[in-house]
């Protein structure tokens, strides 16, 4: 058996993917095993080149083979590979990037706690507002609210969270106290906290731009509007920066364009550009001063690899980079590009019904005439055509999202929209 064979049989036997068709496992193998990245492209074992347009899973902001990255990944692990942070044991690098991560975030969000990814720092805010509130005396502030078309992970909390329905039926039993509200309407999340009773609601939490829901933009008041719903009825306010954290909307978060300071906010992904696994939380002063004066005994929250010593010195590294290479200013520009080439799209097809984007997250939404689907066709034309892109199809929507690295330049940016463009006008006929 060939090399490429073997590994193709050894995945169809050995490897539960995560979010991914078994069905098309088992009949066709891995879609690709990629070998090399480089830049804003991934190459094959195939020798495919194509270009990441997803930064992978919206992640790798600073794209593939950054040797610096591993440079001192490796330093970090010959000098100290691992040391727990509990029982207030600590280590320099995630004393410093605290300590960075307080200068960058937007407001009075100082203190950070850390998590291995974005399911668990959400399953870590909604419990750190709920222990919040335990702490004020208010221990029946139980409820979470999000939105429709919200995703925020796939841990028992996460899941429970997620505005996408598919994801929640997967499971049979969800986390109690979690409530979905309109993903763009104000008034409906204050229609809800009539209904509820604000003294039952613990926090409401929102990703800035909807990422894995097919790049859904608030209009412009819709977060100043949710801020003073939020004041008026004492609920944390939680943004869930997963995806727009770390530049990847031109803006270091996706919440400074909407000017307004939440409560508690999630970070991941883009934290370490996908080098390392790390996620976190960081929380007002207000709270931070709550479990400072309130809190006795153990803080009883915690996993094995909260401030990972490896993990903490990439993202270090990482953010360095993103500020020496201005790549939040690029990602700015560059997004403006990509929604100026996309509109152009929209222009020359009548089954193109909206192109929407902030910074580097952009989307392209179809026609939904009861036909069959164009955005998966898109995306498997696309492949061939060397772009990988990605289709939403929930809640009835026929959109493909596109996220490329930070680091992309405009002829590449003009690469992508034109296989796009290519696509599209095949599938037209
Ligand atoms: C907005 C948002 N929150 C949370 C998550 C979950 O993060 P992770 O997959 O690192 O657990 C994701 C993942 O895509 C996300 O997009």
């Amino acid at each position: 058996m060939d090399y490429n064979h073997e590994l193709e049989e050894l995945d169809k036997k050995y490897f539960l993917h995560p979010t991914s068709s078994i069905e098309q496992q088992q009949k066709f193998g891995p879609t690709f095993i990629f070998k090399t990245g480089k830049g804003i492209y991934l190459e094959d074992i195939k020798g495919n080149l194509l270009i990441d347009g997803m930064s992978s899973l919206w992640n790798v902001n600073i794209g593939h083979g950054r040797n610096e990255l591993g440079e001192v990944a490796k330093q970090q692990m010959s000098k100290l590979a691992y040391s727990s942070c509990f029982a207030n044991f600590s280590h320099e690098p995630a004393i410093r990037l605290a300590n960075k991560l307080a200068k960058l975030a937007p407001g009075d969000l100082t203190a950070t706690f850390f998590t291995s990814g974005g399911s668990e720092a959400n399953d870590t805010a909604y419990k750190l507002a709920r222990h919040y509130w335990l702490l004020k005396g208010k221990p029946e502030r139980k409820k979470i609210i999000s939105r429709s078309k919200s995703y925020h992970g796939v841990a028992l909390g996460a899941t429970s969270a997620t505005g996408l329905k598919p994801f929640r039926d997967f499971t049979t039993s969800l986390a109690p106290d979690f409530l979905h509200v309109d993903s763009l309407k104000s008034e409906a999340l204050k229609e809800l906290i009539e209904r509820e009773g604000p003294d039952t609601i613990a926090a409401f939490i929102a990703e800035p731009v909807q990422g894995a829901g097919g790049v859904h933009i608030a209009n412009e008041n819709y977060f100043k509007e949710i801020r003073k719903i939020c004041n008026e009825h004492e609920i944390l306010f939680i943004t869930d920066e997963v995806i727009t954290g770390f530049g990847r909307t031109g803006s270091w978060f996706g919440i400074n364009h909407y000017g307004v300071v939440p409560d508690v906010m999630c970070f991941a992904k883009g934290v370490t550009s996908g080098y390392a696994q790390l996620g976190g939380v960081m929380i007002s002063e207000d709270i931070f001063h709550t479990f400072k004066q309130q809190s006795t005994g153990t803080f009883l929250h915690g996993y094995t690899y909260s401030g990972h010593p490896m993990a903490c010195a990439v993202a270090l590294k990482n953010i360095e980079l993103i500020e020496k290479e201005n790549l939040v200013e690029n990602a700015k520009m560059m997004g403006i590009l990509l929604i100026k080439e996309l509109q152009a799209l929209k222009i020359n097809n009548k089954i193109v019904k909206q192109v929407r984007g902030l910074g580097l997250m952009g989307a392209i939404e179809f026609e939904n005439n009861c036909r069959n689907l164009l955005s998966p066709l898109i995306v498997e034309n696309s492949q061939k055509k060397g772009l990988i892109c990605r289709s939403v199809t929930f809640d009835g929507q026929d959109t493909v999202v596109i996220a490329p690295p930070l680091i992309i330049n405009s002829e590449e940016i003009k690469k992508i929209t034109s296989i796009l463009h290519e696509t599209i006008i095949e599938i037209q006929g």
